[in-house]
């Protein structure tokens, strides 16, 4: 029997908690020792998948391009955070209620587990034995369980996927589309969630979306789509789709909710097309009669960029609780204008846009007293926060350029 190394490390160095599980120990072992080979492991790992599943190729995209270690990434990660049990759990039951939409079944698991073992066997070789083989079973077993179960549950009261008719599409910039559809049977959510879509143009491959409205009375659905260069599924929607066209959505995911239970303020930051559910929560807050403090602040690289303000300010002349903050790069960074105003401590605050302004955020915000737990955001694949417990140097001063807004 291996013993445990008395100071061991995971996948980024950080040393582990004492209270590690056993596996975990095993597990975040093997994570470190093919970090630096990931890209070969996802490889072999797809390799042996589809030499020894040839069946399952199909369910997956034509082109196997940047987007494919997410399965295995996700493996990895989910793995990794092994004794987080809460967060992990709700990630991976939402993971295995989308995978309903990939026609993913329970009897389709092994065959993702074997394929995983055989490519860490491959390139653990330093740390592999049989004590690691039998942790990564029992931690892949749990996490397919988890999955497998969320989706049987969810298979009794919801479909895999809906078809979605496009009903209008309205081009507010060169390159952003506002794109109303039209869902087959009723479809769900809440204020301030995206859904994954898929287009016709591109059979398989699934984008996220966030919801540009709360939901409506007539159950149509809206979305602000930003086509980034190059880009194969926001092309397609924003130059290519037209009324009539039929999408395929998935369920509805994301925790960047309005939370009733309070009258806290908000404090929301949206940039480019991340305005979409920020003004979703607006009409939700309304919607509840609610007449908490709501503070927008909405980035975009120029006036002209910022395509939803005209709704944006009416709804400030509308709502006497709502006050909407355009900022442009030339006014500056998008949280160092939040971090003008305030105080901030006592919001609940909401940040949708590009990766890197969410993280810029939600450091600002940290640094201006907000409690992370009071800290929401879209960016929910990744399990990890954004940045470590304590908000990077700098916080409300940060000096790091400005990434707004690509989404
Ligand atoms: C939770 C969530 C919600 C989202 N909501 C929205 C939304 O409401 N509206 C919206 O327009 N987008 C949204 N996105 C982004 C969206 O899912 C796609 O990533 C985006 O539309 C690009 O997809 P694509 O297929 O066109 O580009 P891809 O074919 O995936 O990428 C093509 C190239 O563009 C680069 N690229 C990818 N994304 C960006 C980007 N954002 N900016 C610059 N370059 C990029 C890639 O690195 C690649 O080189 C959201 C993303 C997440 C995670
Ligand atoms: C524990 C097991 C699994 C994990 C952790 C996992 C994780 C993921 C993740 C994170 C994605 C990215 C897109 C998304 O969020 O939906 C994904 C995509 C996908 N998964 Fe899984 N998955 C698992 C098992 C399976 C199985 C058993 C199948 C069926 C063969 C499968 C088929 C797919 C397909 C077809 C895609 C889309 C392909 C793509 O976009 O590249 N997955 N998976």
């Amino acid at each position: 029997m291996m013993d445990a190394p008395t100071t061991p490390k995971d996948g980024t160095g950080a040393r582990i908690p004492e209270e590690a599980s056993p596996d975990a120990v095993l597990v975040r072992r093997t994570l470190a020792e093919i970090a630096p080979v990931a890209d070969q492991v996802t490889s072999y790992f797809y390799a042996l998948l589809f030499v020894r599943n040839p069946e399952l190729r199909e369910m997956f995209p034509a082109a196997m391009d940047t987007q494919r270690d997410r399965l295995l990434k996700a493996l990895l990660t989910a793995a990794e955070h092994l004794d987080d049990a809460p967060v992990l759990t709700a990630y991976l039951e939402n993971l295995g209620k989308g995978h309903r939409k990939y026609g993913t079944k329970a009897a389709h698991y092994p065959a993702v587990g074997e394929a995983l073992i055989g490519a860490l066997v491959r390139y653990a070789t330093a740390s592999w034995d049989a004590e690691t083989e039998a942790a990564w079973v029992r931690t892949y077993t749990t996490i397919s369980q988890i999955m497998i179960d969320a989706a049987a549950e969810n298979e009794e009261h919801a479909p895999a996927w809906w078809q979605a008719e496009v009903v209008s599409h309205d081009l507010r910039t060169p390159d952003v589309a506002v794109v109303t559809l039209r869902p087959d049977q009723p479809y769900p959510f809440l204020a301030g969630q995206y859904t994954t879509l898929e287009t016709p143009w591109w059979p398989r491959i699934w984008r996220h979306y966030s919801f540009a409205s709360a939901p409506r009375p007539d159950g149509l659905l809206s979305l602000h789509v930003k086509a980034v260069p190059a880009g194969w599924v926001s092309n397609a929607l924003v130059h290519r789709a037209r009324p009539g066209d039929v999408l395929r959505l998935g369920p509805p995911a994301g925790s960047m909710t309005v939370d009733h239970s309070t009258d806290s303020g908000l404090l929301c930051l949206g940039g480019g097309t991340g305005i979409a559910p920020i003004r979703a929560l607006v009409e939700d807050v309304a919607e509840h009669g609610d007449r908490r403090p709501v503070d927008v602040f909405y980035g975009a690289r120029s006036g002209h960029d910022l395509y939803d303000i005209d709704t944006m300010l009416r709804l400030q002349k509308t709502f006497p609780w709502l006050s909407v903050h355009p900022v442009t790069e030339e006014q500056g960074r998008l949280p160092d204008a939040v971090c003008r105003y305030g105080p901030w401590e006592e919001r609940d605050a909401y940040l949708s846009g590009p990766l890197g302004m969410v993280r810029r955020g939600v450091d600002a915000l940290r640094g201006a007293g907000v409690p992370s737990d009071r800290i929401r955001h879209d960016f929910l694949a990744e399990l990890t926060p954004a940045s470590g417990d304590q908000p990077r140097s700098g916080a409300c001063m940060a000096r790091t350029p400005s990434m707004l807004p690509s989404r």
